[in-house]
């Protein structure tokens, strides 16, 4: 086929094989199911998992059919059903591995079609109390309870803290409607939940608890209650999560996830609880760099916090991971582990491998996370080595301050240790060790994004750091300010053709370069460019109509120069083509339970098959994957998000974006950076100090754009430091392009609070959902941007269109 045909024609070309669609094929779903399995994580496990062969089973909890598939807004996907617990099961039971009392998911559906009819969407839903008839018949026919817990979160709305004063009057109607049901926060069991966990209590000693969530929540119900010994973390496990969850019960499927973030034991022990709703307009990243398990392993006390580690999650098989070999110079440190299934089943094992650097000047966490490596299904008895490397500077420190060197990373001299296990907790020290003679400055780099408001911030040893602050002064606009509110929601311009016959368009076209051509390398891009009068070059810098079933806009629409309209998809658990299409799309695990399967090959599986289904779709730019940072379990969009540890993250998206490009389909890694709150997101301002942004909260995106070069990155709607990231230009292009050589377009999220004019000087070469063509155009007048900026971000967009298929 040839180039761009799928954008300009959007013809109905399947990709399956014998002509058959391949979005939503059994294949994919399959894999989705496959993934979905992969990444559950047991939590506890005490004799009755997995299931024996005839268990029989009550379902409890109306989560055992009101089964969250994902979280909401951009992050959703239109699919052709979800398969919940119950259906799981009935799939085992049909099987006759298990029998269930199908009465209390009946109960369940009714009382779910109920409040559903009065506006509840899935997982907003308030939980039924059982009545004591049915409890009785349940525990005469069970010798089993399961209890299924769901949550439900999405984009622009973050989850309560306890104690919070009262949500601001503009908040949407999802919170209102979470603060109605969980009185404390959904991040712990409501009222009704807490009154059913007991009366199964009372009615069973054989309890399972099944944890249908997107992220963290509240474990201290049952971490050390000896009446619920058994709990499986199977996260939002995408459209066929249910029957992945009753594949990992019932033994068919070994779990072999891990925790990506930390279970503390209450909502007030992660240390970004205190400040999160403190203003609307800030948020004071005050714990610094101890964020997750470097806040937990490293602040005195901190250790006793802790219901369930990183790193953490159990087998039905044991495993003995032993050292091999290892060693350590200054370019590399490189270590074999031997992995041997000890136990009666066949299982998977992640070997994580963690280093402890001298504390120096920096003070630094007790353990980081280095590299990791899941072997494979091992049989009982078998065994494999896995080899774990990662580069020597990879352990340097960013010193923000000067201490011993202003704005360089630092490999302080003295002793770096390594740890090597299935856990944080479960790591052995390795018998070797990397010793630095002197501190080493392994990148000297220059002061950038420095906060001007944080005015302390935590330190290893649990002390408070005072940090410089003072007064940003913002260049004076040529422009009159523009009002917020024209801003949101506006459509890209759909532009006229006039009339015209053939031969006069032919005669147009005499004489023109046309992409293709600067494709074919018969012309050179700069030559395209100069031939464009200001107002084609401005209009290639901000979204443009939507075409066939895209409704996140494109980019490009210059037909007339050949240029196609390129169109975008959410992101990131799968396509996201909106219901009235009529099309049905695979919808995939949430990410964390992704990142929980510490398996990036698996991860670029899911990128290839995801970017199969936008092309058969005709689109080309795929707006995933979201890799912010798990800073709090406040944060609404969590599920959309990896992991609390920076490394696991940006594996994870870059394993996601080389699966996406091997098809040439664009990956879109967002949301360049800190946006870890929802609430008031267009404008909160994320307060963090230089070194918390190197080593944490930029992390993910400079893996991803070192090891995967994402054809695009989608800055963020927040302020870092007092600017807008769409304007930034010490992180959009002193950061993201000189320091790290991306090569990329940049585009804004969906219309932010950033002036356009601004945001192209800075290096956000796009304005999505729609630029704002006028602006630009008054700005170069007045002298506010040139030409040539105008035409370095059109380059860019350009080259990424002429990656796409
Ligand atoms: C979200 C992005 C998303 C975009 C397009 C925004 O509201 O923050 O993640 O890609 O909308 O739907």
């Amino acid at each position: 086929m040839k180039k761009w045909t799928r954008a300009f024609y959007q013809p109905v070309l399947p990709l399956g094989e014998n002509g058959t669609r391949i979005t939503g094929c059994a294949s994919h779903i399959a894999l989705s199911r496959e993934a979905a399995g992969e990444g559950m994580v047991l939590l506890k496990n005490r004799d009755l998992l997995p299931l024996k062969k005839g268990a029989r089973i009550a379902l409890f909890g109306k989560g055992c059919v009101d089964y969250v598939k994902g979280g909401g807004g951009s992050g959703d996907v239109t699919v052709a059903y979800v398969r919940n617990l119950y259906e799981g099961l009935c799939e085992k039971e049909k099987e006759g591995k298990v029998s269930l009392f199908h009465q209390l998911p009946a109960f369940y559906r009714d009382e779910m079609k109920l409040q559903y009819e009065q506006g509840a969407v899935c997982g907003l839903t308030s939980e039924p109390a059982v009545p004591e008839a049915l409890l009785k018949e349940a525990a005469a026919f069970a010798d089993i309870a399961i209890i299924c817990i769901c949550r439900f979160s999405g984009e622009g709305w973050d989850r309560k803290a306890s104690g919070q004063a009262l949500r601001a009057e503009w908040e949407g109607m999802e919170t209102k409607r979470a603060d109605k049901i969980f009185e404390r926060s959904d991040y712990y069991l409501s009222r009704a939940e807490e009154e059913m966990v007991s009366q199964v209590k009372s009615a069973f000693s054989n309890i399972i608890v099944v944890l249908n969530v997107g992220g963290m929540v509240d474990s201290s119900w049952f971490c050390d209650d000896k009446a619920l010994p058994c709990v499986l973390l199977s996260w939002q496990g995408g459209m066929e999560g249910g029957l992945a969850t009753a594949d990992v019960l019932c033994g068919d499927v070994n779990p072999s996830g891990k925790l990506p973030d930390t279970f503390a034991s209450c909502l007030e022990d992660y240390p970004s609880t205190e400040g999160f709703h403190r203003s609307g307009d800030y948020v004071e990243y005050t714990e610094d760099i101890y964020v997750g398990y470097r806040y937990f392993e490293t602040i005195p006390g901190a250790d006793k916090k802790v219901n369930y580690p990183f790193g953490f999650g159990l087998s039905y098989t044991d495993f003995a991971i032993s050292f091999v070999e290892g060693s350590a110079s200054d370019e590399a440190v490189s270590v074999r582990m031997k992995v041997t299934n000890t136990g009666a089943r066949p299982g998977k094992e992640v070997v994580q491998l963690y280093y402890s650097a001298p504390d120096g000047l920096l003070l630094k966490p007790a353990r980081q996370l280095a590299a990791f490596a899941k072997t494979g299904l091992l049989a009982p008895g078998e065994s494999q080595e896995v080899t774990l490397s990662f580069a020597t500077a990879d352990m340097a420190s960013y010193d923000d301050l000067g201490k011993a060197a202003k704005s360089a990373y630092l490999l302080e001299k003295g002793r770096y240790r390594f740890f090597a296990g299935n856990s944080i907790r479960q790591a052995i020290e390795l018998p070797f060790a990397y010793e630095a003679a002197t501190t080493r400055i392994t990148r000297q780099l220059s002061a950038k994004l420095v906060p001007p408001a944080l005015p302390h911030r935590l330190l290893g040893d649990g002390s408070l750091e005072e940090l410089p602050v003072f007064e940003r002064h913002e260049a004076p606009s040529p422009l009159p300010p523009l009002a917020i509110d024209t801003l949101e929601g506006l459509l890209p311009e759909v532009r006229p053709v006039p009339a015209k016959r053939i031969c006069e368009v032919d005669e147009e076209k005499k004489g023109r370069i046309f992409l293709q051509d600067v494709f074919e390398g018969k012309a050179k891009l700069c030559d395209f460019l100069s031939q464009l009068d200001d107002g084609q070059l401005i209009d290639l810098l901000g979204g443009q109509p939507n075409t066939g079933v895209a409704n996140t806009f494109g980019l490009g629409n210059l037909p007339e120069y050949g240029v196609p309209n390129i169109t975008t998809a959410d992101g990131p658990a799968g396509m996201r083509i909106q219901p009235q299409c009529g099309i049905n799309a695979t919808a995939w695990p949430c990410a964390t339970l992704l990142a929980a399967s510490f398996n990036p090959q698996l991860i670029s599986r899911i990128g290839k098959a995801c970017a199969l289904e936008l092309k058969e779709n005709n689109l080309g730019i795929w707006l995933a994957p979201a890799v912010n940072i798990h800073r709090s379990p406040l944060c609404g969009r969590n599920f959309e998000y990896y992991s609390e540890d920076p490394l696991l993250a940006g594996k994870c998206g870059a394993a996601l974006i080389r699966g996406v490009q091997s098809e040439h389909i664009g990956a879109t890694a967002k949301h360049f950076a800190c946006n870890n709150k929802e609430t008031n997101r267009k404008d909160s301002d994320s307060r963090v100090s230089e070194r918390a942004l190197r080593e944490i909260y930029l992390r993910p995106f400079e893996i991803i754009v070192k090891e995967s070069a994402p054809y695009a990155i989608m800055s963020s709607y927040n302020l870092v430091n007092g600017v807008q990231t769409s304007e930034s230009r010490e992180l959009l292009t002193d950061i993201l392009r000189d320091e790290w050589g991306f090569e990329g377009m940049v585009t804004t999220d969906w219309w932010t609070h950033g002036e356009h004019f601004r945001e192209i000087s800075a290096g956000n070469d796009l304005k999505m959902g729609s630029g704002y063509p006028e602006r630009v155009k008054e700005a170069l007048l007045a002298g506010a941007i040139s030409r040539k900026e105008l035409e370095i971000s059109a380059e860019r967009i350009l080259k990424v269109i002429m990656e796409i298929d």
